[in-house]
């Protein structure tokens, strides 16, 4: 059934200029962390992974590939897969190889032209298997495709993403997908642990400078896109740990007093504003179970020996 090319368009709206001039109109100014990933955006965030300071996808992929089959149990059987953001990871093809009986994969993401091609790449290498891609912003209400009951329904998000979250949208997130995996149905979540500040620091600002490249990105992306001028010269890269909401922060700092034409609205930048640009949570594993208790039951934790990273498969209650 699942033809890989035709994706099914949920929910994406359009309102990019609105939420950036939202955003660069609050007094801490901000931008939305899902416009990093362009082209250019998408690969340099693949160079972060390769990083030495960027322990988290190594870790991850460590503790996925150390617990696959116990994962693999966990989840159970007759399972749709439902991933939310971009697979066609290692971890994707991890689980696919080792889930015991599958009923199909639907990979979510709000860009539909990579998500066409990632599906097509998949299926070419998992004939059998049905894969339906899905083009929707999973952080709203979006439908799956019908399946037989007695379907297990499996939402995969990996990578720390939650972490993007603030706390009170991340509670949001995870009542959202409770709702989409329904009963009987399961999360299989990455996400970054507490740490000292050093590591955080240097994970989110290397020596490479590939992440401050990664972070003036979505400048770049706003001149090209909504006709803006921004100079990347006069912005620096900025990484801070926020202690009392334990994560890390992206900031862009202006270094002068500046205006700045986006659409058809001028902005105004003092020397040393920022423009704050991503959050990265960093949980405890009690933090967590206090984000996920209310929808879900804690049904099994893998980390890594020295307690980077975890992965949780949690049940919806
Ligand atoms: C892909 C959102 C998990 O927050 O660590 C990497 C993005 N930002 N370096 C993260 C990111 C800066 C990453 N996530």
């Amino acid at each position: 059934m699942g033809t890989a090319a035709q994706v099914q368009e949920k929910n994406v709206n359009n309102s990019m200029s609105e939420e950036v001039l939202a955003g660069l109109s609050k007094s801490q100014k901000t931008l939305p962390s899902k416009y990093f990933y362009d082209k250019r955006g998408s690969a340099l965030f693949e160079d972060i992974c390769e990083l030495d300071e960027y322990y988290l996808t190594r870790t991850e992929l460590e503790i996925m590939n150390g617990n696959i089959d116990a994962i693999a149990a966990k989840l159970g059987e007759n399972i749709q897969l439902i991933e939310l953001g971009s697979g066609s990871s290692v971890k994707t093809r991890l689980l696919l190889d080792h889930l015991n009986s599958i009923n199909s994969y639907i990979p979510v993401d709000i860009s539909d032209d990579f998500l066409a091609e990632v599906a097509e790449n998949l299926q070419g290498e998992y004939p059998v298997l049905d894969i339906i891609p899905v083009a929707a912003d999973y952080t709203q209400p979006f439908e799956l495709p019908r399946t037989k009951p007695g379907v297990r329904k499996i939402a995969y998000y990996p990578g720390s993403t939650i972490g993007n979250f603030t706390k009170e949208n991340a509670a949001e997130f995870l009542a959202l997908i409770a709702d989409l995996a329904g009963e009987d149905g399961g999360l299989l979540i990455g996400f970054d642990l507490l740490k000292e500040k050093e590591t955080l620091v240097d994970a989110y600002d290397d020596s490479k400078g590939v992440t401050a490249e990664f972070n003036k990105n979505i400048l770049l992306r706003l001149n090209r896109e909504l006709n803006a001028n921004f100079d990347l010269d006069l912005f620096e890269h900025r990484a801070v740990f926020n202690e009392e909401k334990s994560r890390m922060e992206m900031h862009l700092e202006s270094k002068a007093d500046q205006f700045v034409n986006i659409s058809d609205a001028q902005i105004h930048f003092e020397k040393g504003e920022t423009i704050h640009t991503e959050n990265s949570h960093k949980y405890s594993l009690e933090s967590f179970k206090e984000l996920t208790e209310s929808h879900f039951r804690t049904v099994e934790t893998w980390t890594d020996p020295e307690s980077m990273f975890a992965i949780q498969f949690l049940e919806s209650k």
